[in-house]
């Protein structure tokens, strides 16, 4: 996407464009998509509306049941918090905000490193894998697993329901098979949560949906549902995103060889490449928000209830803040990357993807130092706002 980015660029700051999500403007500047990301004329609530324009789903919707399943989606998936504004965002963000804690994360690193371990140790890298879908889709949805208190074996379900959300919320303009296909994974997701809550009320445990329930009983927490949505939110965003942050994070040293031999020297220089990687390939590709009030933005006026696609792939390449933005260098050190949003919307689950990114690349590294590409142009998945590979086959020699 990088040669399109720099193309829209140069065509000007505040861009509309008429194929994303059946209207919308486009920002690639870093300085205006932090200020969209912190101004409260951008609101979050960006949910409702367009869906119902996607091309085909009009038709389908002349059923009561068929409107009413719409609605439903639209209220789960609208009511997660980072589609939430003001107080209601504060609100449920003060909810969770224990069970992200540093601190907390900080205790989770052993839990990380064995199921690390366990799934490395069934490799054998001499004969080749695929990094994706041995380590990179498995590992962050297991360490979400423990964090909710789900089955291990509930686990190839939930990465399929996971994976349709992603295929719908990732694509600049969703089909109605896509908006189906979300909207039925994204009700077995609720359904199961639902299922878990009377034993979860009677004995509760330190996990997020004990939490959630607590913040619920306590009164902070609409008890229309609201608790559900954040469920279905966090199993998704807890590893659709890691792990695209490992599979692009490995591809990415993999094809830049010194910086490789580097870290194999210098683990320490870990987490400043990590936070390059997040840079130089984000895995959340772009963000949106509604115009709030009408503003105007570098002489472009942009209407009440306008969608705005704030890159941030190429807010994270603009030269105006990175000095040579291609490049990918482990010891760069001044800009900082919008990979994980900015302003009161800022990932709370960036901590406990950093903790997983460094565990993995240091036994991989350390494991593997010998390691490979099998191929050496891998395929991309093929959705635009979650960048990341289909498949990373690779070995050792
Ligand atoms: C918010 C990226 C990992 C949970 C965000 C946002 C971005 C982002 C860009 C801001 C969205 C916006 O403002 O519209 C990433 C990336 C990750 C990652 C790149 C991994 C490399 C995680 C993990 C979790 C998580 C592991 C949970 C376990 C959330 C939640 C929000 C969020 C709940 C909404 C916060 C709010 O609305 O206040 N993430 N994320 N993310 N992320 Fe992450």
């Amino acid at each position: 996407p990088y040669p399109t980015y720099r193309r829209l660029r140069a065509a000007g700051p505040v861009l509309w464009r008429d194929d994303v999500f059946q209207g919308a403007w486009v920002l690639t500047r870093h300085a205006d998509i932090e200020l969209a990301l912190r101004d409260p004329r951008f609101s979050s609530q960006r949910t409702g509306g367009w869906v119902k324009r996607i091309p085909g789903v009009d038709a389908s919707l002349s059923g009561r049941r068929a409107q009413a399943g719409l609605d439903l989606f639209q209220r789960l998936f609208g009511g997660a918090m980072v589609f939430l504004d003001g107080a209601d965002h504060q609100r449920v963000r003060k909810a969770l905000a224990a069970g992200f804690h540093p601190t907390l994360i900080r205790t989770l690193r052993a839990d990380v490193e064995r199921l690390t371990d366990e799934l490395l140790d069934g490799i054998d890298a001499h004969a080749g894998f695929d990094f994706i879908a041995e380590v990179a889709r498995p590992l962050p949805s297991r360490v979400i697993g423990v964090m909710l208190g789900i089955d291990r074996e509930d686990e190839a379900r939930f990465m399929a329901w996971s994976d349709d959300l992603a295929a719908f919320i990732g694509a600049l303009q969703p089909t109605a098979d896509q908006l189906r296909a979300a909207q039925r994974s994204l009700l077995q997701m609720v359904r199961y949560f639902d299922a878990l809550l009377p034993a979860r009320r009677a004995s509760p445990g330190t996990d997020l949906v004990s939490r959630l329930l607590q913040a619920e009983a306590a009164g902070e927490l609409r008890a229309d549902g609201e608790l559900l949505a954040q469920c279905a939110m966090l199993l998704f965003a807890g590893h659709e995103t890691t792990r695209n942050l490992l599979g692009n994070g490995l591809y990415t040293l993999l094809t830049h060889p010194d910086a490789w031999a580097r870290l194999r020297a210098d683990e320490d220089g870990m987490t400043l490449a990590i936070r390059e990687l997040l840079r130089y390939d984000s895995p959340v590709q772009y963000t949106g928000r509604r115009v709030a009030t009408e503003l105007t933005l570098h002489g472009t006026t942009l209407g009440r209830g306008d969608l705005v696609i704030a890159l941030i792939g190429a807010a994270n390449r603009d030269p105006e803040r990175f000095a040579d933005p291609d490049t990918f260098d482990i010891t760069r050190r001044a800009g900082s990357h919008l990979s994980f949003g900015s302003g009161p919307h800022v990932c709370i689950g960036a901590g406990l993807s950093l903790l997983e990114a460094d565990v993995v690349l240091r036994a991989v590294l350390r494991r593997w130092p010998t390691l490979r590409m099998l191929d050496a142009a891998p395929r991309w998945n093929g959705i635009a706002g979650l960048r990341g590979l289909a498949a990373l086959p690779v070995s050792v020699s």
